[in-house]
């Protein structure tokens, strides 16, 4: 087989065959097809598109250029969770717990993240003594116990994945639905779970930037589960504004315990009921209806906050943190934002909250930078609501002094109106 009729095939718009589709794969990931050449294909992808066949034929090769993980020792469904990314997104933390509480088996890997915010793994790690380098068979082992285990990633999931996501970063070939949807499905598939609900944002601090992108992502990658015989669903969830109240690592461990306590963000609390429910709906263990109920019946009765408070006893952590805060990373300052004139807030967009935050230390802008585990921003207002000159908008949690040029963008990150604005849902659709 030669490449080049490969990269024609699809330049003239023709369908790939499963074996054409391999043949990329294998060959990409040897070294044998050169960057050049599959930099040619993708943007061919980009320009054509592909099949329904063929992003699961993709999405398949890549899934199996590297390990898959057997769950198969686990009994019991296997829920996972993915979200597209997004501002002050700490659902694992609470949600996974929650839908533990009520049967569901949780062997949950997450990763770091790169850029605005820490990932699951760095707000883990926020927890001191919390171990997330479990191995195959302690995961076996503690969700047949306790019924979770959220660790991190021991071996890089789909390779060639992270090859192919490094071209096309650097060939503009990144907006593609079908590489974006064969990409993330790749990494969860190797996952090895029975049900996976996605969590697919869209608006200014996501990678989608509007709701018809996202629910075409969204179908695109149900459709990929399908055909591997998985049980998966979608939310489509706003990012116009961070989720929930703190972006920062141990501030937001502390939001999701909160929420597990029945005292979280409006928002947070309603995507994790939503994301929920369709999880346990997945699963078969409940409708959605009485799934809903369920997981506030847990949150009420402390079911949910009890099973987060066994993953991390079992995984080394310090449990007390659960009820004691101050065992949580603490910044040494916390400087407040106050509103200059009163209003109603229209705008708080994610994306540039991500990113002060991120320069006070909680995120990352190269894999070698360290994480501050205590900055963050909570922000004490959210769209929709009312606001009196010299109120607080939000509080700045941070360990160095903070620049001019930091303070006066914080300062704009508020857009303020004279007229009444909506509290929008923050799940606009399940699919
Ligand atoms: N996230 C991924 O994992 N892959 C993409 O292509 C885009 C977002």
């Amino acid at each position: 087989m030669l490449f080049t009729d490969i990269i024609e095939k699809k330049k003239i718009k023709e369908e790939l065959s499963e074996e054409e589709i391999q043949f990329f794969i294998d060959g990409f990931c040897k070294g044998e097809i050169p960057d050049y050449q599959v930099s040619a294909l993708l943007m061919a992808i980009r320009l054509n598109g592909m099949s329904e066949k063929e992003t699961y034929y993709l999405t398949k090769a890549m899934t199996y250029s590297g390990n898959v993980v057997d769950l198969s020792g686990i009994r019991g469904i296997k829920v996972d969770k993915h979200s597209t990314g997004g501002v002050g997104d700490k659902t694992t933390i609470a949600l996974m717990p929650m839908v533990a509480s009520l049967g569901a088996k949780v062997a949950k890997m997450s990763g770091r993240a790169l850029g605005f915010c820490g990932g699951t793994v760095d707000k883990l790690e926020s927890i001191p003594g919390y171990r997330l380098d479990l191995n195959e068979e302690e995961v076996r082992e503690q969700v047949n116990r306790i019924g979770i285990a959220l660790i991190g990633q021991s071996t890089e999931l789909a390779p060639a994945d992270k090859k192919i996501y490094a071209l096309r970063d650097v060939t503009a070939t990144v907006d593609s639905i079908p590489l974006i949807a064969s990409s993330i499905m790749s990494k969860k598939l190797a996952c090895g779970n029975d049900v996976i609900v996605l969590d697919v944002k869209y608006g200014n601090g996501a990678f989608m930037k509007d709701i018809q992108s996202a629910e075409e992502l969204a179908r695109e990658m149900i459709k990929i589960g399908e055909n591997a015989h998985k049980r998966v669903s979608a939310c489509l969830s706003s990012m116009k504004q961070p989720l929930g109240n703190a972006v920062g690592n141990a501030l937001e461990v502390k939001e999701a315990i909160e929420t597990l306590k029945g005292r979280g963000p409006k928002d947070f609390t309603e995507l994790c009921l939503i994301s929920g429910s369709v999880i346990l709906e997945k699963a078969g263990l409940y409708t959605r209806e009485e799934a809903y109920a369920k997981l506030q019946e847990n949150i009420h009765n402390g079911k949910a906050l009890e099973k987060l408070r066994e993953v991390i006893t079992a995984q080394g952590g310090d449990p007390r943190v659960v009820d004691d805060y101050s065992l949580l990373p603490q910044a040494k300052y916390i400087t407040e934002l106050k509103a200059e004139t009163s209003g109603y807030v229209k705008d708080l967009p994610a994306q540039p909250i991500g990113e002060l935050s991120m320069q006070l230390g909680a995120g990352r802008a190269t894999k070698e930078e360290s994480i501050d585990y205590a900055v963050g921003i909570v922000l004490n207002k959210k769209i929709g609501d009312y606001v009196e000159k010299g109120e607080t908008l939000a509080y700045i949690h941070h360990d160095t002094e903070l620049k001019e040029e930091w303070w006066k963008r914080m300062q704009n990150v508020y857009v303020l109106s004279d007229t009444p604005v909506k509290h929008e849902a923050v799940v606009e659709k399940v699919i």
